[in-house]
């Protein structure tokens, strides 16, 4: 039996070794994990990764074929496929800080399959690395001395989180990048007949490993670049009464264009549109390529510009302070269907409303209490008897609404499509204002309510039109 160990038990590796495991019931897949909280999680009824469909994937094959465990040695020791799947987040200090791509977690792990191995492996790229990782990953396996082979492949991973069990079900492209030797070559085979037990066979592409590589980094480079450009877009039509949905419809009815990934909102987020492009532009600048980079640099750089345009549109809006004033929050994680939190934009949102003094009322339908306060830094001793007590997490939408003076739209949950705005309407304070920074609400219906509206590149609302945009800061 084909035995598979994937070293990190996070977003990645837990859901993409459940399918694996799922769709293969001849192979058996170890999931390991230094964090032994993480482990218990996913031994447990509640995983900890939120996503639609995983539970029923995890507790149909979890004990048969699929193990999540702490003995990291003993099931790297025991694997002939090793997938590793560790966080690569960016470097905070030291040279490249900002921007390359931190490879502490990689190197210790790649250093662990090293040191434990005592038959050949395939090693497996399963988190997204800088281009040329493969090369320095075979350095560290090839001092082990024990006579034992290593193959690399890079096989970066396309899921979105919120849909990841339908990406990994019916993924548009399966990427294997493998050396071209002869061992090489059969390492991507193996790896494909892994895929090919659910994946149609011209969904499954080989190539060489530094286009494997690169090939990840250039797709979030693109997508991103796409948020970014419609953003853009977004801030034209507001100066101009055009409305960027309408706008994103007519570009997007254009085949060569394509219409997903058009929506207007207060930014992306995310654990790697961020860091993998801030890493994009710090390859290209070791390799001298500064136009290129400053072109990329562009796309992160709109971004910030989008949550702080969404920052003082609020503050402006509201008589140019937001001071004392409740704000109720609605949604906290990076996007729906998710409790991930990383680079949401709502952190940026909600700092900026404290810097200006605001009460924020939070709700989240799957972030919790703890999160959010760890994202908003309130465990930080400095912080704790200052912004924390502007600060209100609740579990009920309309506790968070009652009394407030705005509300924000931060993520584009299914429920805030449905709520009972009239009765939010009544238990707010008048002037009622709704900053919709994901378009979900219907602003004309919320109009006729009585709310002062304000939705991500339309045409602004009358009250709103005559105000300075930027207030003076
Ligand atoms: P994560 O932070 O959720 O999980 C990483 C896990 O690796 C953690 O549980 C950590 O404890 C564990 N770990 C770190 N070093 C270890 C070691 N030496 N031994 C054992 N366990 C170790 O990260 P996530 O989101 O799963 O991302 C993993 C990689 O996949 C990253 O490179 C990311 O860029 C990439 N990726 C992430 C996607 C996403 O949507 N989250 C999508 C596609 C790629």
């Amino acid at each position: 039996m084909l035995k598979i160990c994937c070293i990190g038990a996070g977003y990645v590796g837990g859901p993409t070794m459940a399918i694996v495991a799922y769709k293969c019931p001849d192979i058996q897949v170890a999931v390991v994990d230094i964090s032994s909280s993480r482990i218990a999680a996913w031994n447990s009824s509640s995983l900890p990764v939120f996503e639609p469909g995983l539970d029923d994937i995890v507790m149909s094959c979890r004990g048969r074929n699929l193990f999540f465990s702490t003995d990291v040695e003993k099931h790297v020791a025991d694997a002939d496929i090793i997938f590793v799947s560790v966080n690569t987040p960016t470097k905070r200090q030291g040279l490249g800080a900002g921007k390359a791509a931190d490879l502490t977690y990689w190197e210790s792990a790649a250093r662990l399959i090293a040191d434990v191995s005592t038959s050949d492996k395939i090693v497996v790229e399963k988190s997204t690395v800088p281009v040329k990782t493969a090369e320095a990953i075979e350095r560290i396996l090839t001092h082990n001395s024990n006579g034992v082979r290593f193959q690399i492949l890079s096989n970066p991973e396309f899921l979105a989180e919120g849909t990841a069990i339908n990406d990994l079900l019916h993924p548009d492209r399966v990427l294997i990048g493998g050396r071209s030797t002869p061992e090489g070559q059969a390492a991507v085979n193996t790896l494909v007949s892994v895929y090919a037990h659910w994946v149609p066979a011209d969904r499954i592409i080989s190539m060489g490993l530094w286009s494997a590589e690169i090939s990840k980094l250039a797709a979030n480079a693109f997508l991103a670049q796409r948020i970014s450009s419609i953003n853009a877009m977004s801030a034209l039509c507001e100066a101009t009464s055009a409305d960027v949905t309408q706008v994103a419809y007519a570009v997007g009815k254009d085949s060569r264009v394509g219409h997903r990934f058009l929506n207007a909102s207060v930014g992306y987020g995310g654990s790697c549109f961020q860091k993998d492009i801030l890493n994009l532009v710090y390859i290209c600048e070791c390799n001298g390529l500064t136009e290129v980079a400053n072109y990329w640099k562009q796309v992160v750089q709109l971004n910030d510009y989008q949550k702080s345009r969404f920052v003082k549109r609020i503050v402006s809006s509201m008589f140019n302070t937001v001071a004392q004033k409740k704000m109720a929050i609605l949604g906290f994680a990076f996007k729906k269907d998710t409790g991930d939190t990383r680079e949401t934009p709502a952190i940026d949102v909600c700092q900026g409303l404290l810097r200006d003094n605001a009460h924020l009322s939070i709700y989240d339908p799957q972030v919790t209490e703890e999160q959010i306060r760890h994202d908003l830094d309130m465990d930080n001793p400095d912080e704790t008897h200052g912004r924390s007590k502007q600060i209100n997490i609740v579990s009920d939408v309309y506790e968070a609404t009652e009394g407030a003076h705005g509300v924000c739209i931060m993520t584009e949950w299914d429920e805030f499509k449905t709520l009972d705005y009239e009765r939010i309407f009544k238990h707010m304070q008048h002037p009622s204002f709704i900053f919709d920074g994901r378009n979900v609400i219907d602003a004309d219906r919320l109009r006729k309510i009585g709310f002062i509206v304000y939705s991500i590149g339309k045409p602004l609302d009358p009250w709103l039109r005559d105000l300075p945009a930027v207030p003076p800061s």
